[in-house]
């Protein structure tokens, strides 16, 4: 299979953090040779916690380039290595190998000023990094903000995650009028319904309807689990959650067809 990046957005408290993890558990299991990379993308970082690891600052990609900043500001980088190959040095050592993918937080970039330059070195290293890795999970921050600033424009697929709510819908809508404004070409924009009832699937169904001239399909649906909610509370990784956990079963039905 060809390289691929696969991005997971939607409106705050959705389920794209719990879902992409579901899906590094899906690949696990059933592409044991994949080589995985877990970008957690969101300055709220949440991915660490659900995957019950502890992660300190000073070793995300955020904690990294606060501390690049101020060697900047003081003047006390050291010589003879460019700021570039620097950042990119300290982000590689950065990266957390796990027997089964490896996993980069880009947590909170910390100090005042504008470092754009910081920023789009940052883009080009990460791209360069998931080029090593058959597959790129990104888990994205809540919201629209990251679509604007272009962050997703190097992205394959667009997983938006939505739960039966009129602002999760909202949040959907304007994801797929942005990326049209903004023309980032995903190759496929799928919809998850998460914490759906029988009752509700029909109102996604039908929204997403008026998308399909958008190449926007919907994936399918995961119901309220339970189970989830106690791992969370109890800060049990989600990885671990059993084969036959009702959520993770529905998800594994639907989810094959993104890798087609
Ligand atoms: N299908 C589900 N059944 C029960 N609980 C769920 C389900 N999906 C997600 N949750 C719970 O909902 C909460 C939010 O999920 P999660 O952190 O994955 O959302 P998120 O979209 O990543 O949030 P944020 O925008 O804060 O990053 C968590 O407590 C999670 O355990
Ligand atoms: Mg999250």
């Amino acid at each position: 299979m060809k390289k691929k990046k696969i991005s997971f957005s939607g409106k705050g408290g959705v389920g794209k953090s719990t879902l992409s993890i579901f899906f590094l558990k899906y690949l696990i299991n059933n592409y044991p040779d994949f080589e995985i990379l877990v970008i957690d993308a969101d300055p709220d970082s949440n991915i660490a916690d659900l995957l019950g690891m502890e992660v300190p600052f000073k070793d995300t990609v955020g904690g990294i380039t606060t501390e690049l900043k101020h060697q900047m500001a003081n003047r006390s980088l050291p010589p003879g290595m460019s700021k570039n190959q620097m950042l990119e040095a300290e982000i590689y050592d950065s990266l957390i190998e796990e027997d089964n993918f490896d996993l980069l937080i880009m947590g909170r970039s910390e100090g005042e000023g504008c470092y754009c330059y910081i920023n789009s070195i940052l883009k080009t290293i990460l791209d360069d990094i998931s080029k090593n890795y058959s597959i790129t999970i990104l888990d994205m921050p809540a919201g629209l903000e990251h679509f604007a600033r272009k962050t997703d424009k190097d992205v394959d697929d667009l997983v938006i995650v939505t739960d039966p709510s009129k602002m999760g819908f909202h949040t959907m809508n304007r994801i797929i009028e942005i990326s049209d404004e903004l023309t980032l070409e995903f190759k496929n924009i799928w919809v998850i319904g998460n914490r759906f009832s029988d009752e509700l699937k029909s109102l996604l169904e039908g929204e997403v309807k008026n998308f399909l001239k958008k190449n926007v399909k919907l994936l399918g649906f995961i119901p309220e689990d339970e189970e989830i909610s106690d791992f969370n509370f109890i800060g049990t990784s989600i990885l671990e959650l059993p084969e036959n956990n009702n959520a993770y079963l529905e998800f594994s039905s639907i989810i094959s067809q993104i890798l087609k």
